[in-house]
């Protein structure tokens, strides 16, 4: 009996360590507030659009990515991508799984619009994206030679809506910003920078792409018209479920560490979540408002 009781006791006690060490690490920015407004839920239907050249590695990791939100991959491997959507799922008034479907995706090889997108051209993307499909979500993804106006400033992705059809629209931060979006795999601009990981795909911008989409539909799933999860902080600035948590990927995240991930014994890549095919991704801290603390995946 004795054993036992000891052995009960210490449990007892990695597990209260392991929750006060939790709760310290990972405060969010700010307290989020749910404004009441529409959020998006039931069947997500997507259009997503490759602006320029982007690399095969890069178009197909987030293909598995959108696939992998409504699919569960091989057992066994650890926290899976389709639990990080249900927690997203569960922000939603009824809070039933949103169902994600690429419903049309193309490349603009050529660049139509030019490389530098300012409104004014993402209001083009967007509407010839949902041409036939009025209910559709746009997701552009931009080739790294293309600038897009709103990026880089402080924002990975952005998300927002023309004409009543909320969008994504997110870049390749190699060129222009990688030192504020392609952290942790690669030396951030600010604050300490940590240890530099190892992407799980061998392509960092493509992984670095993954965490923008990530945050981008999970911002614009809970807040499409900035009337529903957010909150304003310095200068104005919208902080919402997916931007209240920045660089956090695990228990025990703190400035400059993501917190504890698992690392491929095969590729050295540092992931968080498993997908379709046993393919591993890295996924961002989501502002739970269940608990109103941060929440990570693994
Ligand atoms: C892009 O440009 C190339 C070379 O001019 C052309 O062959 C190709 O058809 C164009 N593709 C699209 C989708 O416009």
């Amino acid at each position: 009996m004795e054993c036992c009781r000891r052995i009960a006791i210490s449990l007892l006690l990695v597990v209260l360590i392991g929750l006060s060490v939790a709760e310290a690490a990972t405060q969010p920015l700010a307290a989020l507030e749910n404004h009441g407004g529409t959020m998006l839920r039931g069947n997500l239907d997507l259009s997503v659009v490759f602006y320029g050249r982007l690399g095969r590695i890069q178009k197909n990791t987030l293909r598995a990515f959108l696939k992998s939100l409504n699919q569960y991959g091989p057992a066994g491997y650890g926290s899976q991508v389709s639990s990080w959507w249900r927690m997203v799922s569960s922000y939603v008034p009824g809070g039933a799984e949103i169902k994600v479907r690429v419903v049309k995706q193309y490349v603009d090889p050529n660049y139509s619009l030019g490389k530098v997108m300012t409104r004014d051209f993402i209001k083009i993307l967007v509407k010839n994206a949902v041409v036939g499909l009025p209910r559709a979500l746009p997701v552009i993804v931009a080739a790294r030679d293309v600038t897009v106006e709103g990026l880089c400033m402080g924002k990975c992705a952005q998300h927002g809506a023309f004409d009543g059809v909320p969008y994504v629209i997110i870049g390749n931060p190699e060129t222009e910003c990688p030192g504020a979006c392609l952290w942790p795999f690669h030396r951030a601009d600010y604050g300490p920078s940590g240890a530099i990981l190892k992407p799980p795909s061998g392509d960092v911008a493509a992984d670095a792409m993954v965490v923008s989409l990530a945050s981008g539909l999970a911002s614009v799933v809970t807040n499409p018209f900035q009337t529903g999860l957010f909150t304003l902080g310095d200068k104005a600035i919208v902080i919402e479920a997916s931007t209240a948590c920045p660089g956090m990927f695990g228990t025990g995240a703190a400035p400059g560490y993501t917190g504890k991930v698992a690392v491929d014994p095969r590729t050295g890549g540092a992931y968080n979540a498993v997908g379709v095919r046993g393919k591993k991704f890295l996924l961002p801290a989501l502002w739970n408002p269940k608990t109103s603390s941060c929440w990570t995946v693994m």
